[in-house]
């Protein structure tokens, strides 16, 4: 069971961000991650519908006989987290509790700010989880669905692309905060735009590399760490187009070879 792989799931590149992380953090275990390119971005879907996607990436991700299962996107956490967890006997992690713990923990004042996707926004996820640890902490939530579409178009470098963050990111100058998740997995592409926009007194939480350190002690936990150091060559799917998926990735993860291939879905 241990040098089984552990699968991440995404609406697109975004889980990216989570998996660089991981491969520092777990390098001896093999990945298995799905971007479901094809059907991004989940944001503005209905939740319903963002839960039947998830399940059907959690089933495709489970035929790969994973050993715990991480929803590698905000709004998949928000519409699908306790679906899977009931329904799975592995471990299943959202990117959501993570970034809200570390956010309560790091932020000065307890004026807590989260940028994400509108359905993340609108689920509440974050308010609630935040909340729930600091009852007297106040939360701005921000919908930044057009940093989504910049990233998938591959245009986290552009000069447009930055001026686009920092107009959006104006909000905060009237809703000050000292703390900003960046709960949308996509976004920490673009956070030397996000930390130039938001000055440097304020905290960054990035909810998705948090999640690592939380599947770490949750594998060891389960005595589901490898021990062995002979992990596989990890392994992306995209149900989208596999050339851009690869040039993105390639990009953000600093790797010369990667190993993609394509799964069709239904639309
Ligand atoms: C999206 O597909 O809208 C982005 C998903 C996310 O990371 O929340």
């Amino acid at each position: 069971m241990t040098s089984q792989p552990i699968g991440f799931l995404d609406s697109g590149v975004g889980g990216l961000t989570v998996i660089k992380e991981a491969l520092k953090q777990l390098p001896n275990e093999s990945i298995v991650f799905l971007g479901d390119q094809a059907r991004l971005p989940y944001g503005p879907r209905p939740t319903e519908e963002v839960a039947h996607f998830v399940q059907q990436i959690a089933g495709f991700l489970l035929d790969q006989h994973i050993k715990a299962l991480v929803l590698a996107c905000n709004t998949a956490t928000a519409a699908a987290l306790p679906i899977l967890q009931a329904k799975l006997s592995i471990p299943v992690v959202g990117v959501i509790d993570s970034g809200s713990q570390t956010a309560v923990k790091v932020s000065t004042g307890q004026h807590i700010g989260v940028i994400a996707t509108e359905g993340t926004i609108k689920s509440h996820a974050y308010q609630s989880a935040i909340s729930h640890l600091a009852p007297n902490a106040s939360i701005e939530g921000l919908a930044c669905p057009d940093f989504v579409t910049a990233v998938e178009a591959d245009k986290y470098h552009d000069p447009q692309t930055n001026q686009l963050v920092a107009d959006q990111l104006q909000y905060f100058k009237a809703h000050p905060v000292d703390t900003l998740i960046l709960g949308c997995t996509h976004f920490p592409l673009l956070i030397d735009s996000i930390r130039s926009a938001m000055g440097a007194d304020v905290t960054l939480v990035d909810s998705g590399m948090e999640t690592v350190g939380v599947v770490k002690q949750l594998l060891a936990d389960e005595g589901l760490l490898n021990t062995s150091s002979q992990s596989e060559r990890p392994k992306f799917y995209t149900t989208g187009d596999v050339n851009s998926f690869s040039a993105i990735a390639k990009d953000w993860l600093q790797l010369s070879e990667l190993n993609v291939s394509h799964v069709p879905v239904e639309q």
